[in-house]
């Protein structure tokens, strides 16, 4: 018994250090296979391409604007029955070009169209105009009214931006729900990294990192000061209990790649 103690513990021993380190299975296949990942892990929303297509149309501009009280207008929309069924899409991405020409910082914002009928119970709170065309639905779109600011004939509309943002979060701010901060409906610009990574098919953990630090310098130099780095500390669970050996990522492990 106390011969085979030590060496049951060292069989333990490597099969961890095997485990955590250097298993040839993980050596010879070191990611998870990026071409056929499981189906199940895909998933984007169905109506996705629809709404960035929808996104990027510009539609004409409307010249003519019916003239009618904003009282008057709400009670003409409820007396009409108009409800979230007569809306086209539950949610939109709001990306148009008639802004980007000119400004493009961030991703697209999502709008929640249905939620926000829902909630307001009132179309005509945003849809707050319609053209002067008989045909045109009550409904279209801010940029068919809002384009490009300061408009030599239509100087009374607002930039589509400039609509956007007062609008939205006028709302927010009036009704103390939504947000009001630019990251709450902005998210970064993050560009397509199938797009833009330059790996050799096969490459090993240092190839792929070193490629991310191309462009991530300044995330690298900060994951270095930050304990995912510089972990260290006594373990209690190592050969003959010995507290005050000192393991982690700052002393001894081999994976600091
Ligand atoms: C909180 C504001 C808001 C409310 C409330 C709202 N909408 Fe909208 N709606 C929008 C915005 C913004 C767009 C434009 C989206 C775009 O351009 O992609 C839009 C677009 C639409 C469109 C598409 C127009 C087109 O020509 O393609 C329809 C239809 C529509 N809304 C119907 C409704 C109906 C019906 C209601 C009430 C049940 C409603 N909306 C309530 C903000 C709102
Ligand atoms: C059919 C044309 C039309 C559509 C569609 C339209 N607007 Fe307007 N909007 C106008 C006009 C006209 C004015 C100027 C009103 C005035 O004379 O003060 C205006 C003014 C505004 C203003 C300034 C403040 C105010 O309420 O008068 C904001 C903000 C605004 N629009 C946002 C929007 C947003 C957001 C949408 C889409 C949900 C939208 N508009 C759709 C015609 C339109
Ligand atoms: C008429 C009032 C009103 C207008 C106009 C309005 N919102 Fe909202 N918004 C709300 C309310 C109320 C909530 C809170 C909904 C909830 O969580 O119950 C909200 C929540 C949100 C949220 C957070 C929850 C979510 O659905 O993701 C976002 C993002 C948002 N709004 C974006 C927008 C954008 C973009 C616009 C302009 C195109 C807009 N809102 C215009 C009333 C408004
Ligand atoms: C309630 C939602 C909301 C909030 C909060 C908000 N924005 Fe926006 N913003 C929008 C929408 C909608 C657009 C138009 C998107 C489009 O069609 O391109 C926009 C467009 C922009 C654009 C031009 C498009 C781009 O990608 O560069 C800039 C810049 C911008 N916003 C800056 C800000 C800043 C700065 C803040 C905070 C002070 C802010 N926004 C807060 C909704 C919001
Ligand atoms: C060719 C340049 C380039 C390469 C190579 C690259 N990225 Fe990026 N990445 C960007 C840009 C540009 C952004 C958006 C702006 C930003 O966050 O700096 C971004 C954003 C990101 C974000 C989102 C950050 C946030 O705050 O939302 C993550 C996560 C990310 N990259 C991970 C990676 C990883 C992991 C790798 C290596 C496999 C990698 N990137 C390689 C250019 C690159």
């Amino acid at each position: 018994m106390t011969r085979t103690g030590p060496g049951v513990l060292l069989i333990v021993t490597a099969a961890l250090t095997g485990v955590l380190c250097c298993s040839p299975a993980l050596a010879a296949n070191p990611l998870p296979d990026e071409a056929s990942p499981p189906a199940a892990m895909v998933w984007t929303a169905p109506d996705q391409e629809a709404a960035k297509k929808r996104a990027a149309e510009v539609v004409p501009f409307v010249l003519a604007v019916m003239d009618e009280c904003r009282l008057c207008r709400q009670q003409r929309l409820r007396d009409m029955g108009l409800s979230v069924q007569d809306q086209s899409e539950s949610y939109s991405l709001l990306d148009s070009p008639i802004i980007r020409e000119t400004e493009d910082h961030y991703g697209p914002v999502r709008f929640m169209h249905a939620k926000h009928a829902g909630v307001t119970k009132d179309c005509a709170l945003c849809h707050h105009y319609r053209p002067l065309d008989e045909a045109a639905s009550e409904t279209v779109r801010c940029s068919a009214c809002h384009q490009e600011p300061f408009q030599k004939d239509h100087p009374e509309r607002l930039g589509l931006k400039a609509a956007y943002h007062q609008q939205c979060m006028g709302c927010h701010r009036e009704m103390d729900k939504g947000p009001i901060d630019c990251r709450g409906c902005h998210r970064k610009n993050v560009p397509d990294h199938k797009d833009h990574l330059q790996l050799v098919e096969g490459a090993g953990p240092f190839q792929v990192t070193a490629e991310c630090l191309r462009c991530h310098k300044p995330a690298g130099e900060d994951m270095l000061k930050s304990a995912h780095w510089l972990w260290k500390g006594p373990s209690p669970y190592t050969l003959d209990h010995r507290k005050d050996v000192e393991l982690g990522k700052a002393t001894i492990a081999t994976n600091n790649f």
